[in-house]
């Protein structure tokens, strides 16, 4: 078998908390599986890091990068000492952007035995992706304020969206959607208020169907499809979303399921011509850094996701009932409504792989 070169960044606040119960249950699953894992510590990537070098990420960082497979990622922001815009267009957004990673994949799911904050849903009620654009859209760094500080200042913060991004996420989540059995893909647009992008985005979207003729297509407008989150979330199967309203939806939806700890993430880059990078959907967490008390489960799913993309389906598997059995059972965080620390989760996850 090939090795699989890993690149570990915990980045900041609770990333450093959960990163190494997420390195504990692979050392489980490696030992269970013999997997030829080969672990590549970075020491950068954090507001740490900047504050001692006034950038997140050495100038060779690509290099350093170099024949690696996959980045495993905590968390980056510590906003009292790095503005999140600089921490996260310096790190996180570099990552996706340079390396391509233009899915981000982001399950959602009611596991048995996590209290649900949605009246009368069981487990099986709520089980959808999000695929979510991930390099272009709404994230920007084009536009800028003139005239600033007269009472005449104006800002313009620009989206860009192009055919070809369009078209290759819109694509992914036809397949993803082509290979689930409700065959069923719903759209977040917002094509009644943004008057240029998202009537274009609907085209593509409606283009992309044709290819398609036994996908049920249905667009909603993001307002009300948050509203169905909440309300109707078991008619959800895949949902395609730009990369904001896909961010957005991707904390809502966890939320739906009792909390956005449990969440994980895949940002792909499908052709495998640069690493992809597998991480929790949440952040650093600073409320709560630093008591040992963060959901380790995130970060271990986002782990088990990135052993099934490097094809250790048995591995990842293994590592997703772990994760089933302890939700269900415990030990749990506080989040699930639980008295366990960090450790304890993840020990008791590793136990189980
Ligand atoms: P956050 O996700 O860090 O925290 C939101 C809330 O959820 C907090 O109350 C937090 O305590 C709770 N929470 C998050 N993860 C948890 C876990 N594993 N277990 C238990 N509770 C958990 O979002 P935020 O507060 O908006 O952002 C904090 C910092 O993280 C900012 O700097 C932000 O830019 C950054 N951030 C980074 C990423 C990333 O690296 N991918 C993602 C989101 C936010
Ligand atoms: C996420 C995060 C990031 C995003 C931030 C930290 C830039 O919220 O991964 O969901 O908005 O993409
Ligand atoms: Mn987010």
């Amino acid at each position: 078998r090939r090795r699989h070169r890993i690149a570990v960044i915990a980045g900041d606040g609770i990333g450093k908390e959960v990163m190494p119960e997420a390195l504990r249950v692979l050392s489980a699953a490696q030992q269970k599986f013999d997997l030829p894992l080969e672990l590549v510590p970075i020491d950068w990537a954090s507001c740490d890091y900047y504050a001692e070098h006034g950038q997140m990420m050495p100038d060779d960082w690509k290099q350093q990068l170099q024949g690696v497979d996959a980045i495993l990622f905590g968390a980056v922001g510590w906003p009292a000492t790095v503005p999140d815009h600089i921490s996260l267009w310096g790190s996180l957004l570099k990552f996706r952007r340079e390396f391509d990673q233009y899915i981000n994949l982001r399950p959602v799911r009611l596991f048995e035995g996590v209290p649900c904050p949605l009246a009368g849903r069981k487990p099986g009620d709520i089980d959808f992706l999000v695929v979510r654009e991930n390099t272009e859209g709404e994230y920007t760094n084009l536009g800028g304020v003139m005239y600033a500080g007269t009472d005449r200042e104006i800002v313009l913060q620009e989206t860009v969206m192009s055919r070809f991004g369009a078209d290759r996420v819109l694509k992914f989540a036809f397949e993803q959607a082509a290979a689930r059995p409700r065959q069923k893909l719903d759209v977040a647009t917002k094509s009644n208020g943004i008057a240029i992008s998202m009537p274009w985005w609907d085209g593509r979207a409606d283009a992309m169907a044709q290819h398609y003729p036994q996908i049920a297509v249905e667009k909603h407008h993001i307002d009300i499809l948050a509203a169905r989150f909440v309300l109707q979330p078991q008619r959800f199967d895949v949902v395609v979303a730009s990369n904001l309203f896909g961010d957005i939806l991707s904390d809502l939806g966890p939320a739906c399921t009792g909390t956005i700890g449990l969440a994980p993430s895949a940002n792909l880059n499908p052709e495998r011509t640069f690493p992809s990078l597998f991480e929790p959907v949440h952040g650093s967490a600073p409320d709560i850094y630093g008591q040992g008390i963060a959901n380790p489960v995130a970060m271990i799913w986002s782990a088990a996701l990135m052993l099934q993309f490097l094809g250790e389906q048995a591995a990842h598997d293994a590592m997703l009932h772990a994760i089933e059995h302890v939700l269900a059972h415990g030990p749990r965080t506080r989040d699930l409504g639980g008295l366990a620390n960090t450790a304890e989760m993840g020990a008791a996850i590793a136990a189980l792989v």
